[in-house]
């Protein structure tokens, strides 16, 4: 009798066995051999490959030996997924010859000019050549010669004939940063790489092709002829000129920060950094930097430079002849958490006032979304779909528009609630253009289609038919097993006019839609942080309002405020009406950076006592009676927490100055 019962599947295998260089090891199904080599502790060198980027193959430096049915053949690892029982060699004498011979032909044309290379002392092809190269070259003709170097940008800066032709920032700029504005030109011998003519590279990511050239072709102006390599000292860090908080190292040379590179976090910025954050270490050192204390010796008389110690107690004891309602903090989103925490203390312990606002009127209430559940961007760039309800990301928080970009040609569908277009619309599977001011209603419908119910021919400017597109889009993801099943909705004012108010009806509206959560887009560097330590009227630290938290804190601080205070647009107003008499401006420049200009200048004006503490002069802080100078990044150490709510490390790297 024939046996009939199923016979059980074999276990599916969830790793390949490879040999490399005679030691057996484990690689994922699927993953690239170089790739795999290198996470086992085999190097395999190479030019065009780049973990963040589809590879092409284009400079062959990463031939080895792989075995097949023909027997073992050279194959270019960064092209060659791994297979089970695939014997490799990477060290063989055929695989050396096939090094020496890339070598020596990418030098052919190379001018070996690295004495005064930018890259010499942190080159690939110098350290390549010196490790697998042939040691000396059978070529002696005249090499090419270009103009040099070429400005593609104001902040780039293009030596053609140094280029190996590896295709990196070409692909860089098509594939990642979605500007393809670099390219390829012309054929054989003479191709190069270059932008079109009166057609700048205008990217706001164009560091990052200097960071990947593995050869000194294209170099930051900043940084161009201003160290070398082993001149410099870095410490790891993280950036904070936004809120996504990417991780960098700061590298200076002589107690000055010259250079700012990307560190491949994976789950935040993979690497990369938008010009804003790699370039805005030059007001570091700037001339301009506020260096002494200042106090004005009489109302709108002159200025004089001041000991620290009279300045803090000047400060000290006119903020105590106030009564707490009379005094506001203003800003405190670019301080750490630990200074966060510290002016908290004093504001709500010391000086017994609840009026902070680390916002400046174009944010949202701390409690309005704190409680929401919180989706992180890992969370969103795997997410079943994205609804992006804010401002443009590309301009707000600029790598948070990389990992949404690349999600979203990867698989992850976008929908937009925007009443403008955005960087993201050209990625978004459907937009949805409402009348400013109406999204609760258009929200109120999408979700209610989600559900199942009905709409009218038309909500909030938006059609029906674009509704059901949404709606639709939104069923399939969640169906589709696609993704971890989870719709975050990235968050925040799309614009002034929008009220903080029609955003909160929103959000709440959202969170009726299945596997909902929330990601931030914070328009200030260390918001969240901010919102943490409670910089925010009726907040203490650890996100608790004063009615929960006032029980703990009251003994521990000595006391905590009991009444509500005001917002920014409340201190400005009672500023201008006489009621708050004494301001601090924390980091904040509200003349520039208040909605309402007119108001925050009749306020600066009217008030009886205006300390500032700063790293730059602004349009605020030179009409303060008293000026403090502060520590700026990379000057001081602590922690920040990003737009997720992640904490990471600031450190320390050069002296603030006037110290
Ligand atoms: Fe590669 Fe640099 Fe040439 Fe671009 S400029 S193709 S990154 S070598
Ligand atoms: Fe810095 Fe933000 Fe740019 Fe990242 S996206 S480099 S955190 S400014
Ligand atoms: Fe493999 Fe360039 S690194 S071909």
């Amino acid at each position: 009798m024939t046996d009939t019962a199923a016979v059980p599947e074999a276990p599916k295998k969830t790793t390949l066995t490879v040999t490399i260089d005679g030691h057996s090891m484990e690689a994922n199904p699927g993953e690239l051999l170089i790739a795999a080599a290198e996470r086992t502790g085999t190097y395999i060198p190479r030019f065009c490959w780049h973990p963040r980027m589809a590879e092409v193959g284009m400079c062959r430096m990463c031939l080895v030996e792989v075995s097949g049915p023909r027997g073992m053949s050279l194959q270019p690892a960064c092209m060659q997924p791994c297979a089970e029982g695939m014997v490799v060699d990477t060290k063989s004498d055929v695989v050396r010859k096939a090094q020496d011979g890339v070598l020596e032909f990418l030098l052919v044309n190379h001018p070996l000019d690295c004495p005064v290379c930018d890259k010499g002392g942190e080159c690939p092809l110098q350290d390549q050549t010196l490790t697998f190269g042939p040691g000396e070259s059978r070529f002696v003709e005249e090499k090419r010669h270009f103009e040099k170097p070429i400005a593609i940008s104001d902040l780039v800066l293009l030596d053609r004939e140094r280029c190996i032709l590896c295709d990196r920032c070409t692909r860089f700029s098509k594939e990642v940063s979605g500007d393809p504005l670099i390219h390829f030109i012309n054929r054989g011998n003479a191709t190069e790489v270059n932008t079109f003519p009166d057609d700048p590279y205008a990217s706001y990511f164009s560091g990052n092709v200097v960071q990947i050239c593995p050869v000194g072709a294209l170099t930051a102006e900043p940084y161009r002829f201003t160290a070398r390599p082993w001149d410099l000292d870095q410490v790891e860090s993280t950036c904070t000129s936004c809120a996504v908080g990417c991780r960098v190292v700061v590298q200076s040379s002589g107690d000055e920060v010259t250079r700012v590179q990307g560190v491949d976090a994976d789950p935040v910025n993979w690497g990369w950094l938008c010009d804003k954050g790699r370039f805005d270490f030059q007001g570091i050192g700037a001339p301009d930097r506020l260096t002494h204390p200042m106090v004005r010796l009489s109302k709108g008389g002159a200025s004089a430079k001041v000991a620290w110690t009279d300045a803090i107690g000047q400060v000290g004891d006119r903020l105590r002849a106030y009564q707490p309602s009379e005094i506001g903090f203003i800003g405190g989103a670019r301080l750490t958490n630990e200074d966060q925490y510290a002016l908290a203390k004093v504001a709500k312990s010391v000086l017994k006032t609840d009026n902070v606002d680390a916002q400046l009127g174009d944010g949202l209430p701390a409690h309005a979304w704190l409680g929401l559940p919180a989706a992180t961007i890992d969370d969103a760039a795997g997410a079943s779909a994205v609804l992006m309800f804010c401002a443009d990301v590309k301009e707000e928080l600029p790598v948070l528009f990389l990992r949404l970009r690349d999600a979203a040609q990867k698989r992850v569908p976008i929908i937009e609630l925007s009443p403008t277009r955005t960087a993201l619309s050209a990625y978004a599977r459907s937009t949805l253009a409402y009348r400013p001011g109406e999204a609760a209603s258009v929200a109120r419908s999408l979700v209610s289609l989600v559900e199942g119910g009905e709409v009218e021919r038309q909500v909030g400017g938006v059609e029906s038919s674009d509704l059901h597109g949404a709606a639709d889009v939104l069923k399939a993801a969640l169906a589709s097993g696609k993704g971890n099943g989870k719709v975050v909705v990235v968050f925040g004012r799309s614009s002034l006019a929008e009220t903080d108010d029609a955003v909160v009806d929103t959000l709440d509206i959202l969170n009726g839609l299945p596997g909902v959560a929330f990601l931030p887009a914070l328009r200030r560097a260390n918001l969240r942080g901010a919102l943490d330590m409670g910089l925010a009227p009726g907040m203490l630290p650890g996100r608790v309002s004063m009615a929960d938290g006032s029980s703990w804190f009251a003994p521990h601080w000595g006391s905590v405020p009991v009444a509500t205070g005001l917002d920014t647009q409340g201190m400005l107003v009672a500023a201008a009406e006489g009621r708050i008499r004494a301001l601090v401006l924390v980091g904040a420049d509200p003349l520039a950076d208040f909605p309402d200009r007119a108001l925050a200048t009749r306020a600066l004006a009217n008030v009886e006592y205006l300390v500032a503490l700063d790293t730059m002069p602004t349009a605020s802080n030179t009409v303060a009676d008293v000026v403090l100078p502060a520590a700026g990044y990379a000057e001081k150490s602590g922690t920040t927490t990003n737009i997720e709510g992640r904490v990471s490390n600031l450190r320390a790297k050069v002296s603030g100055p006037g110290l």
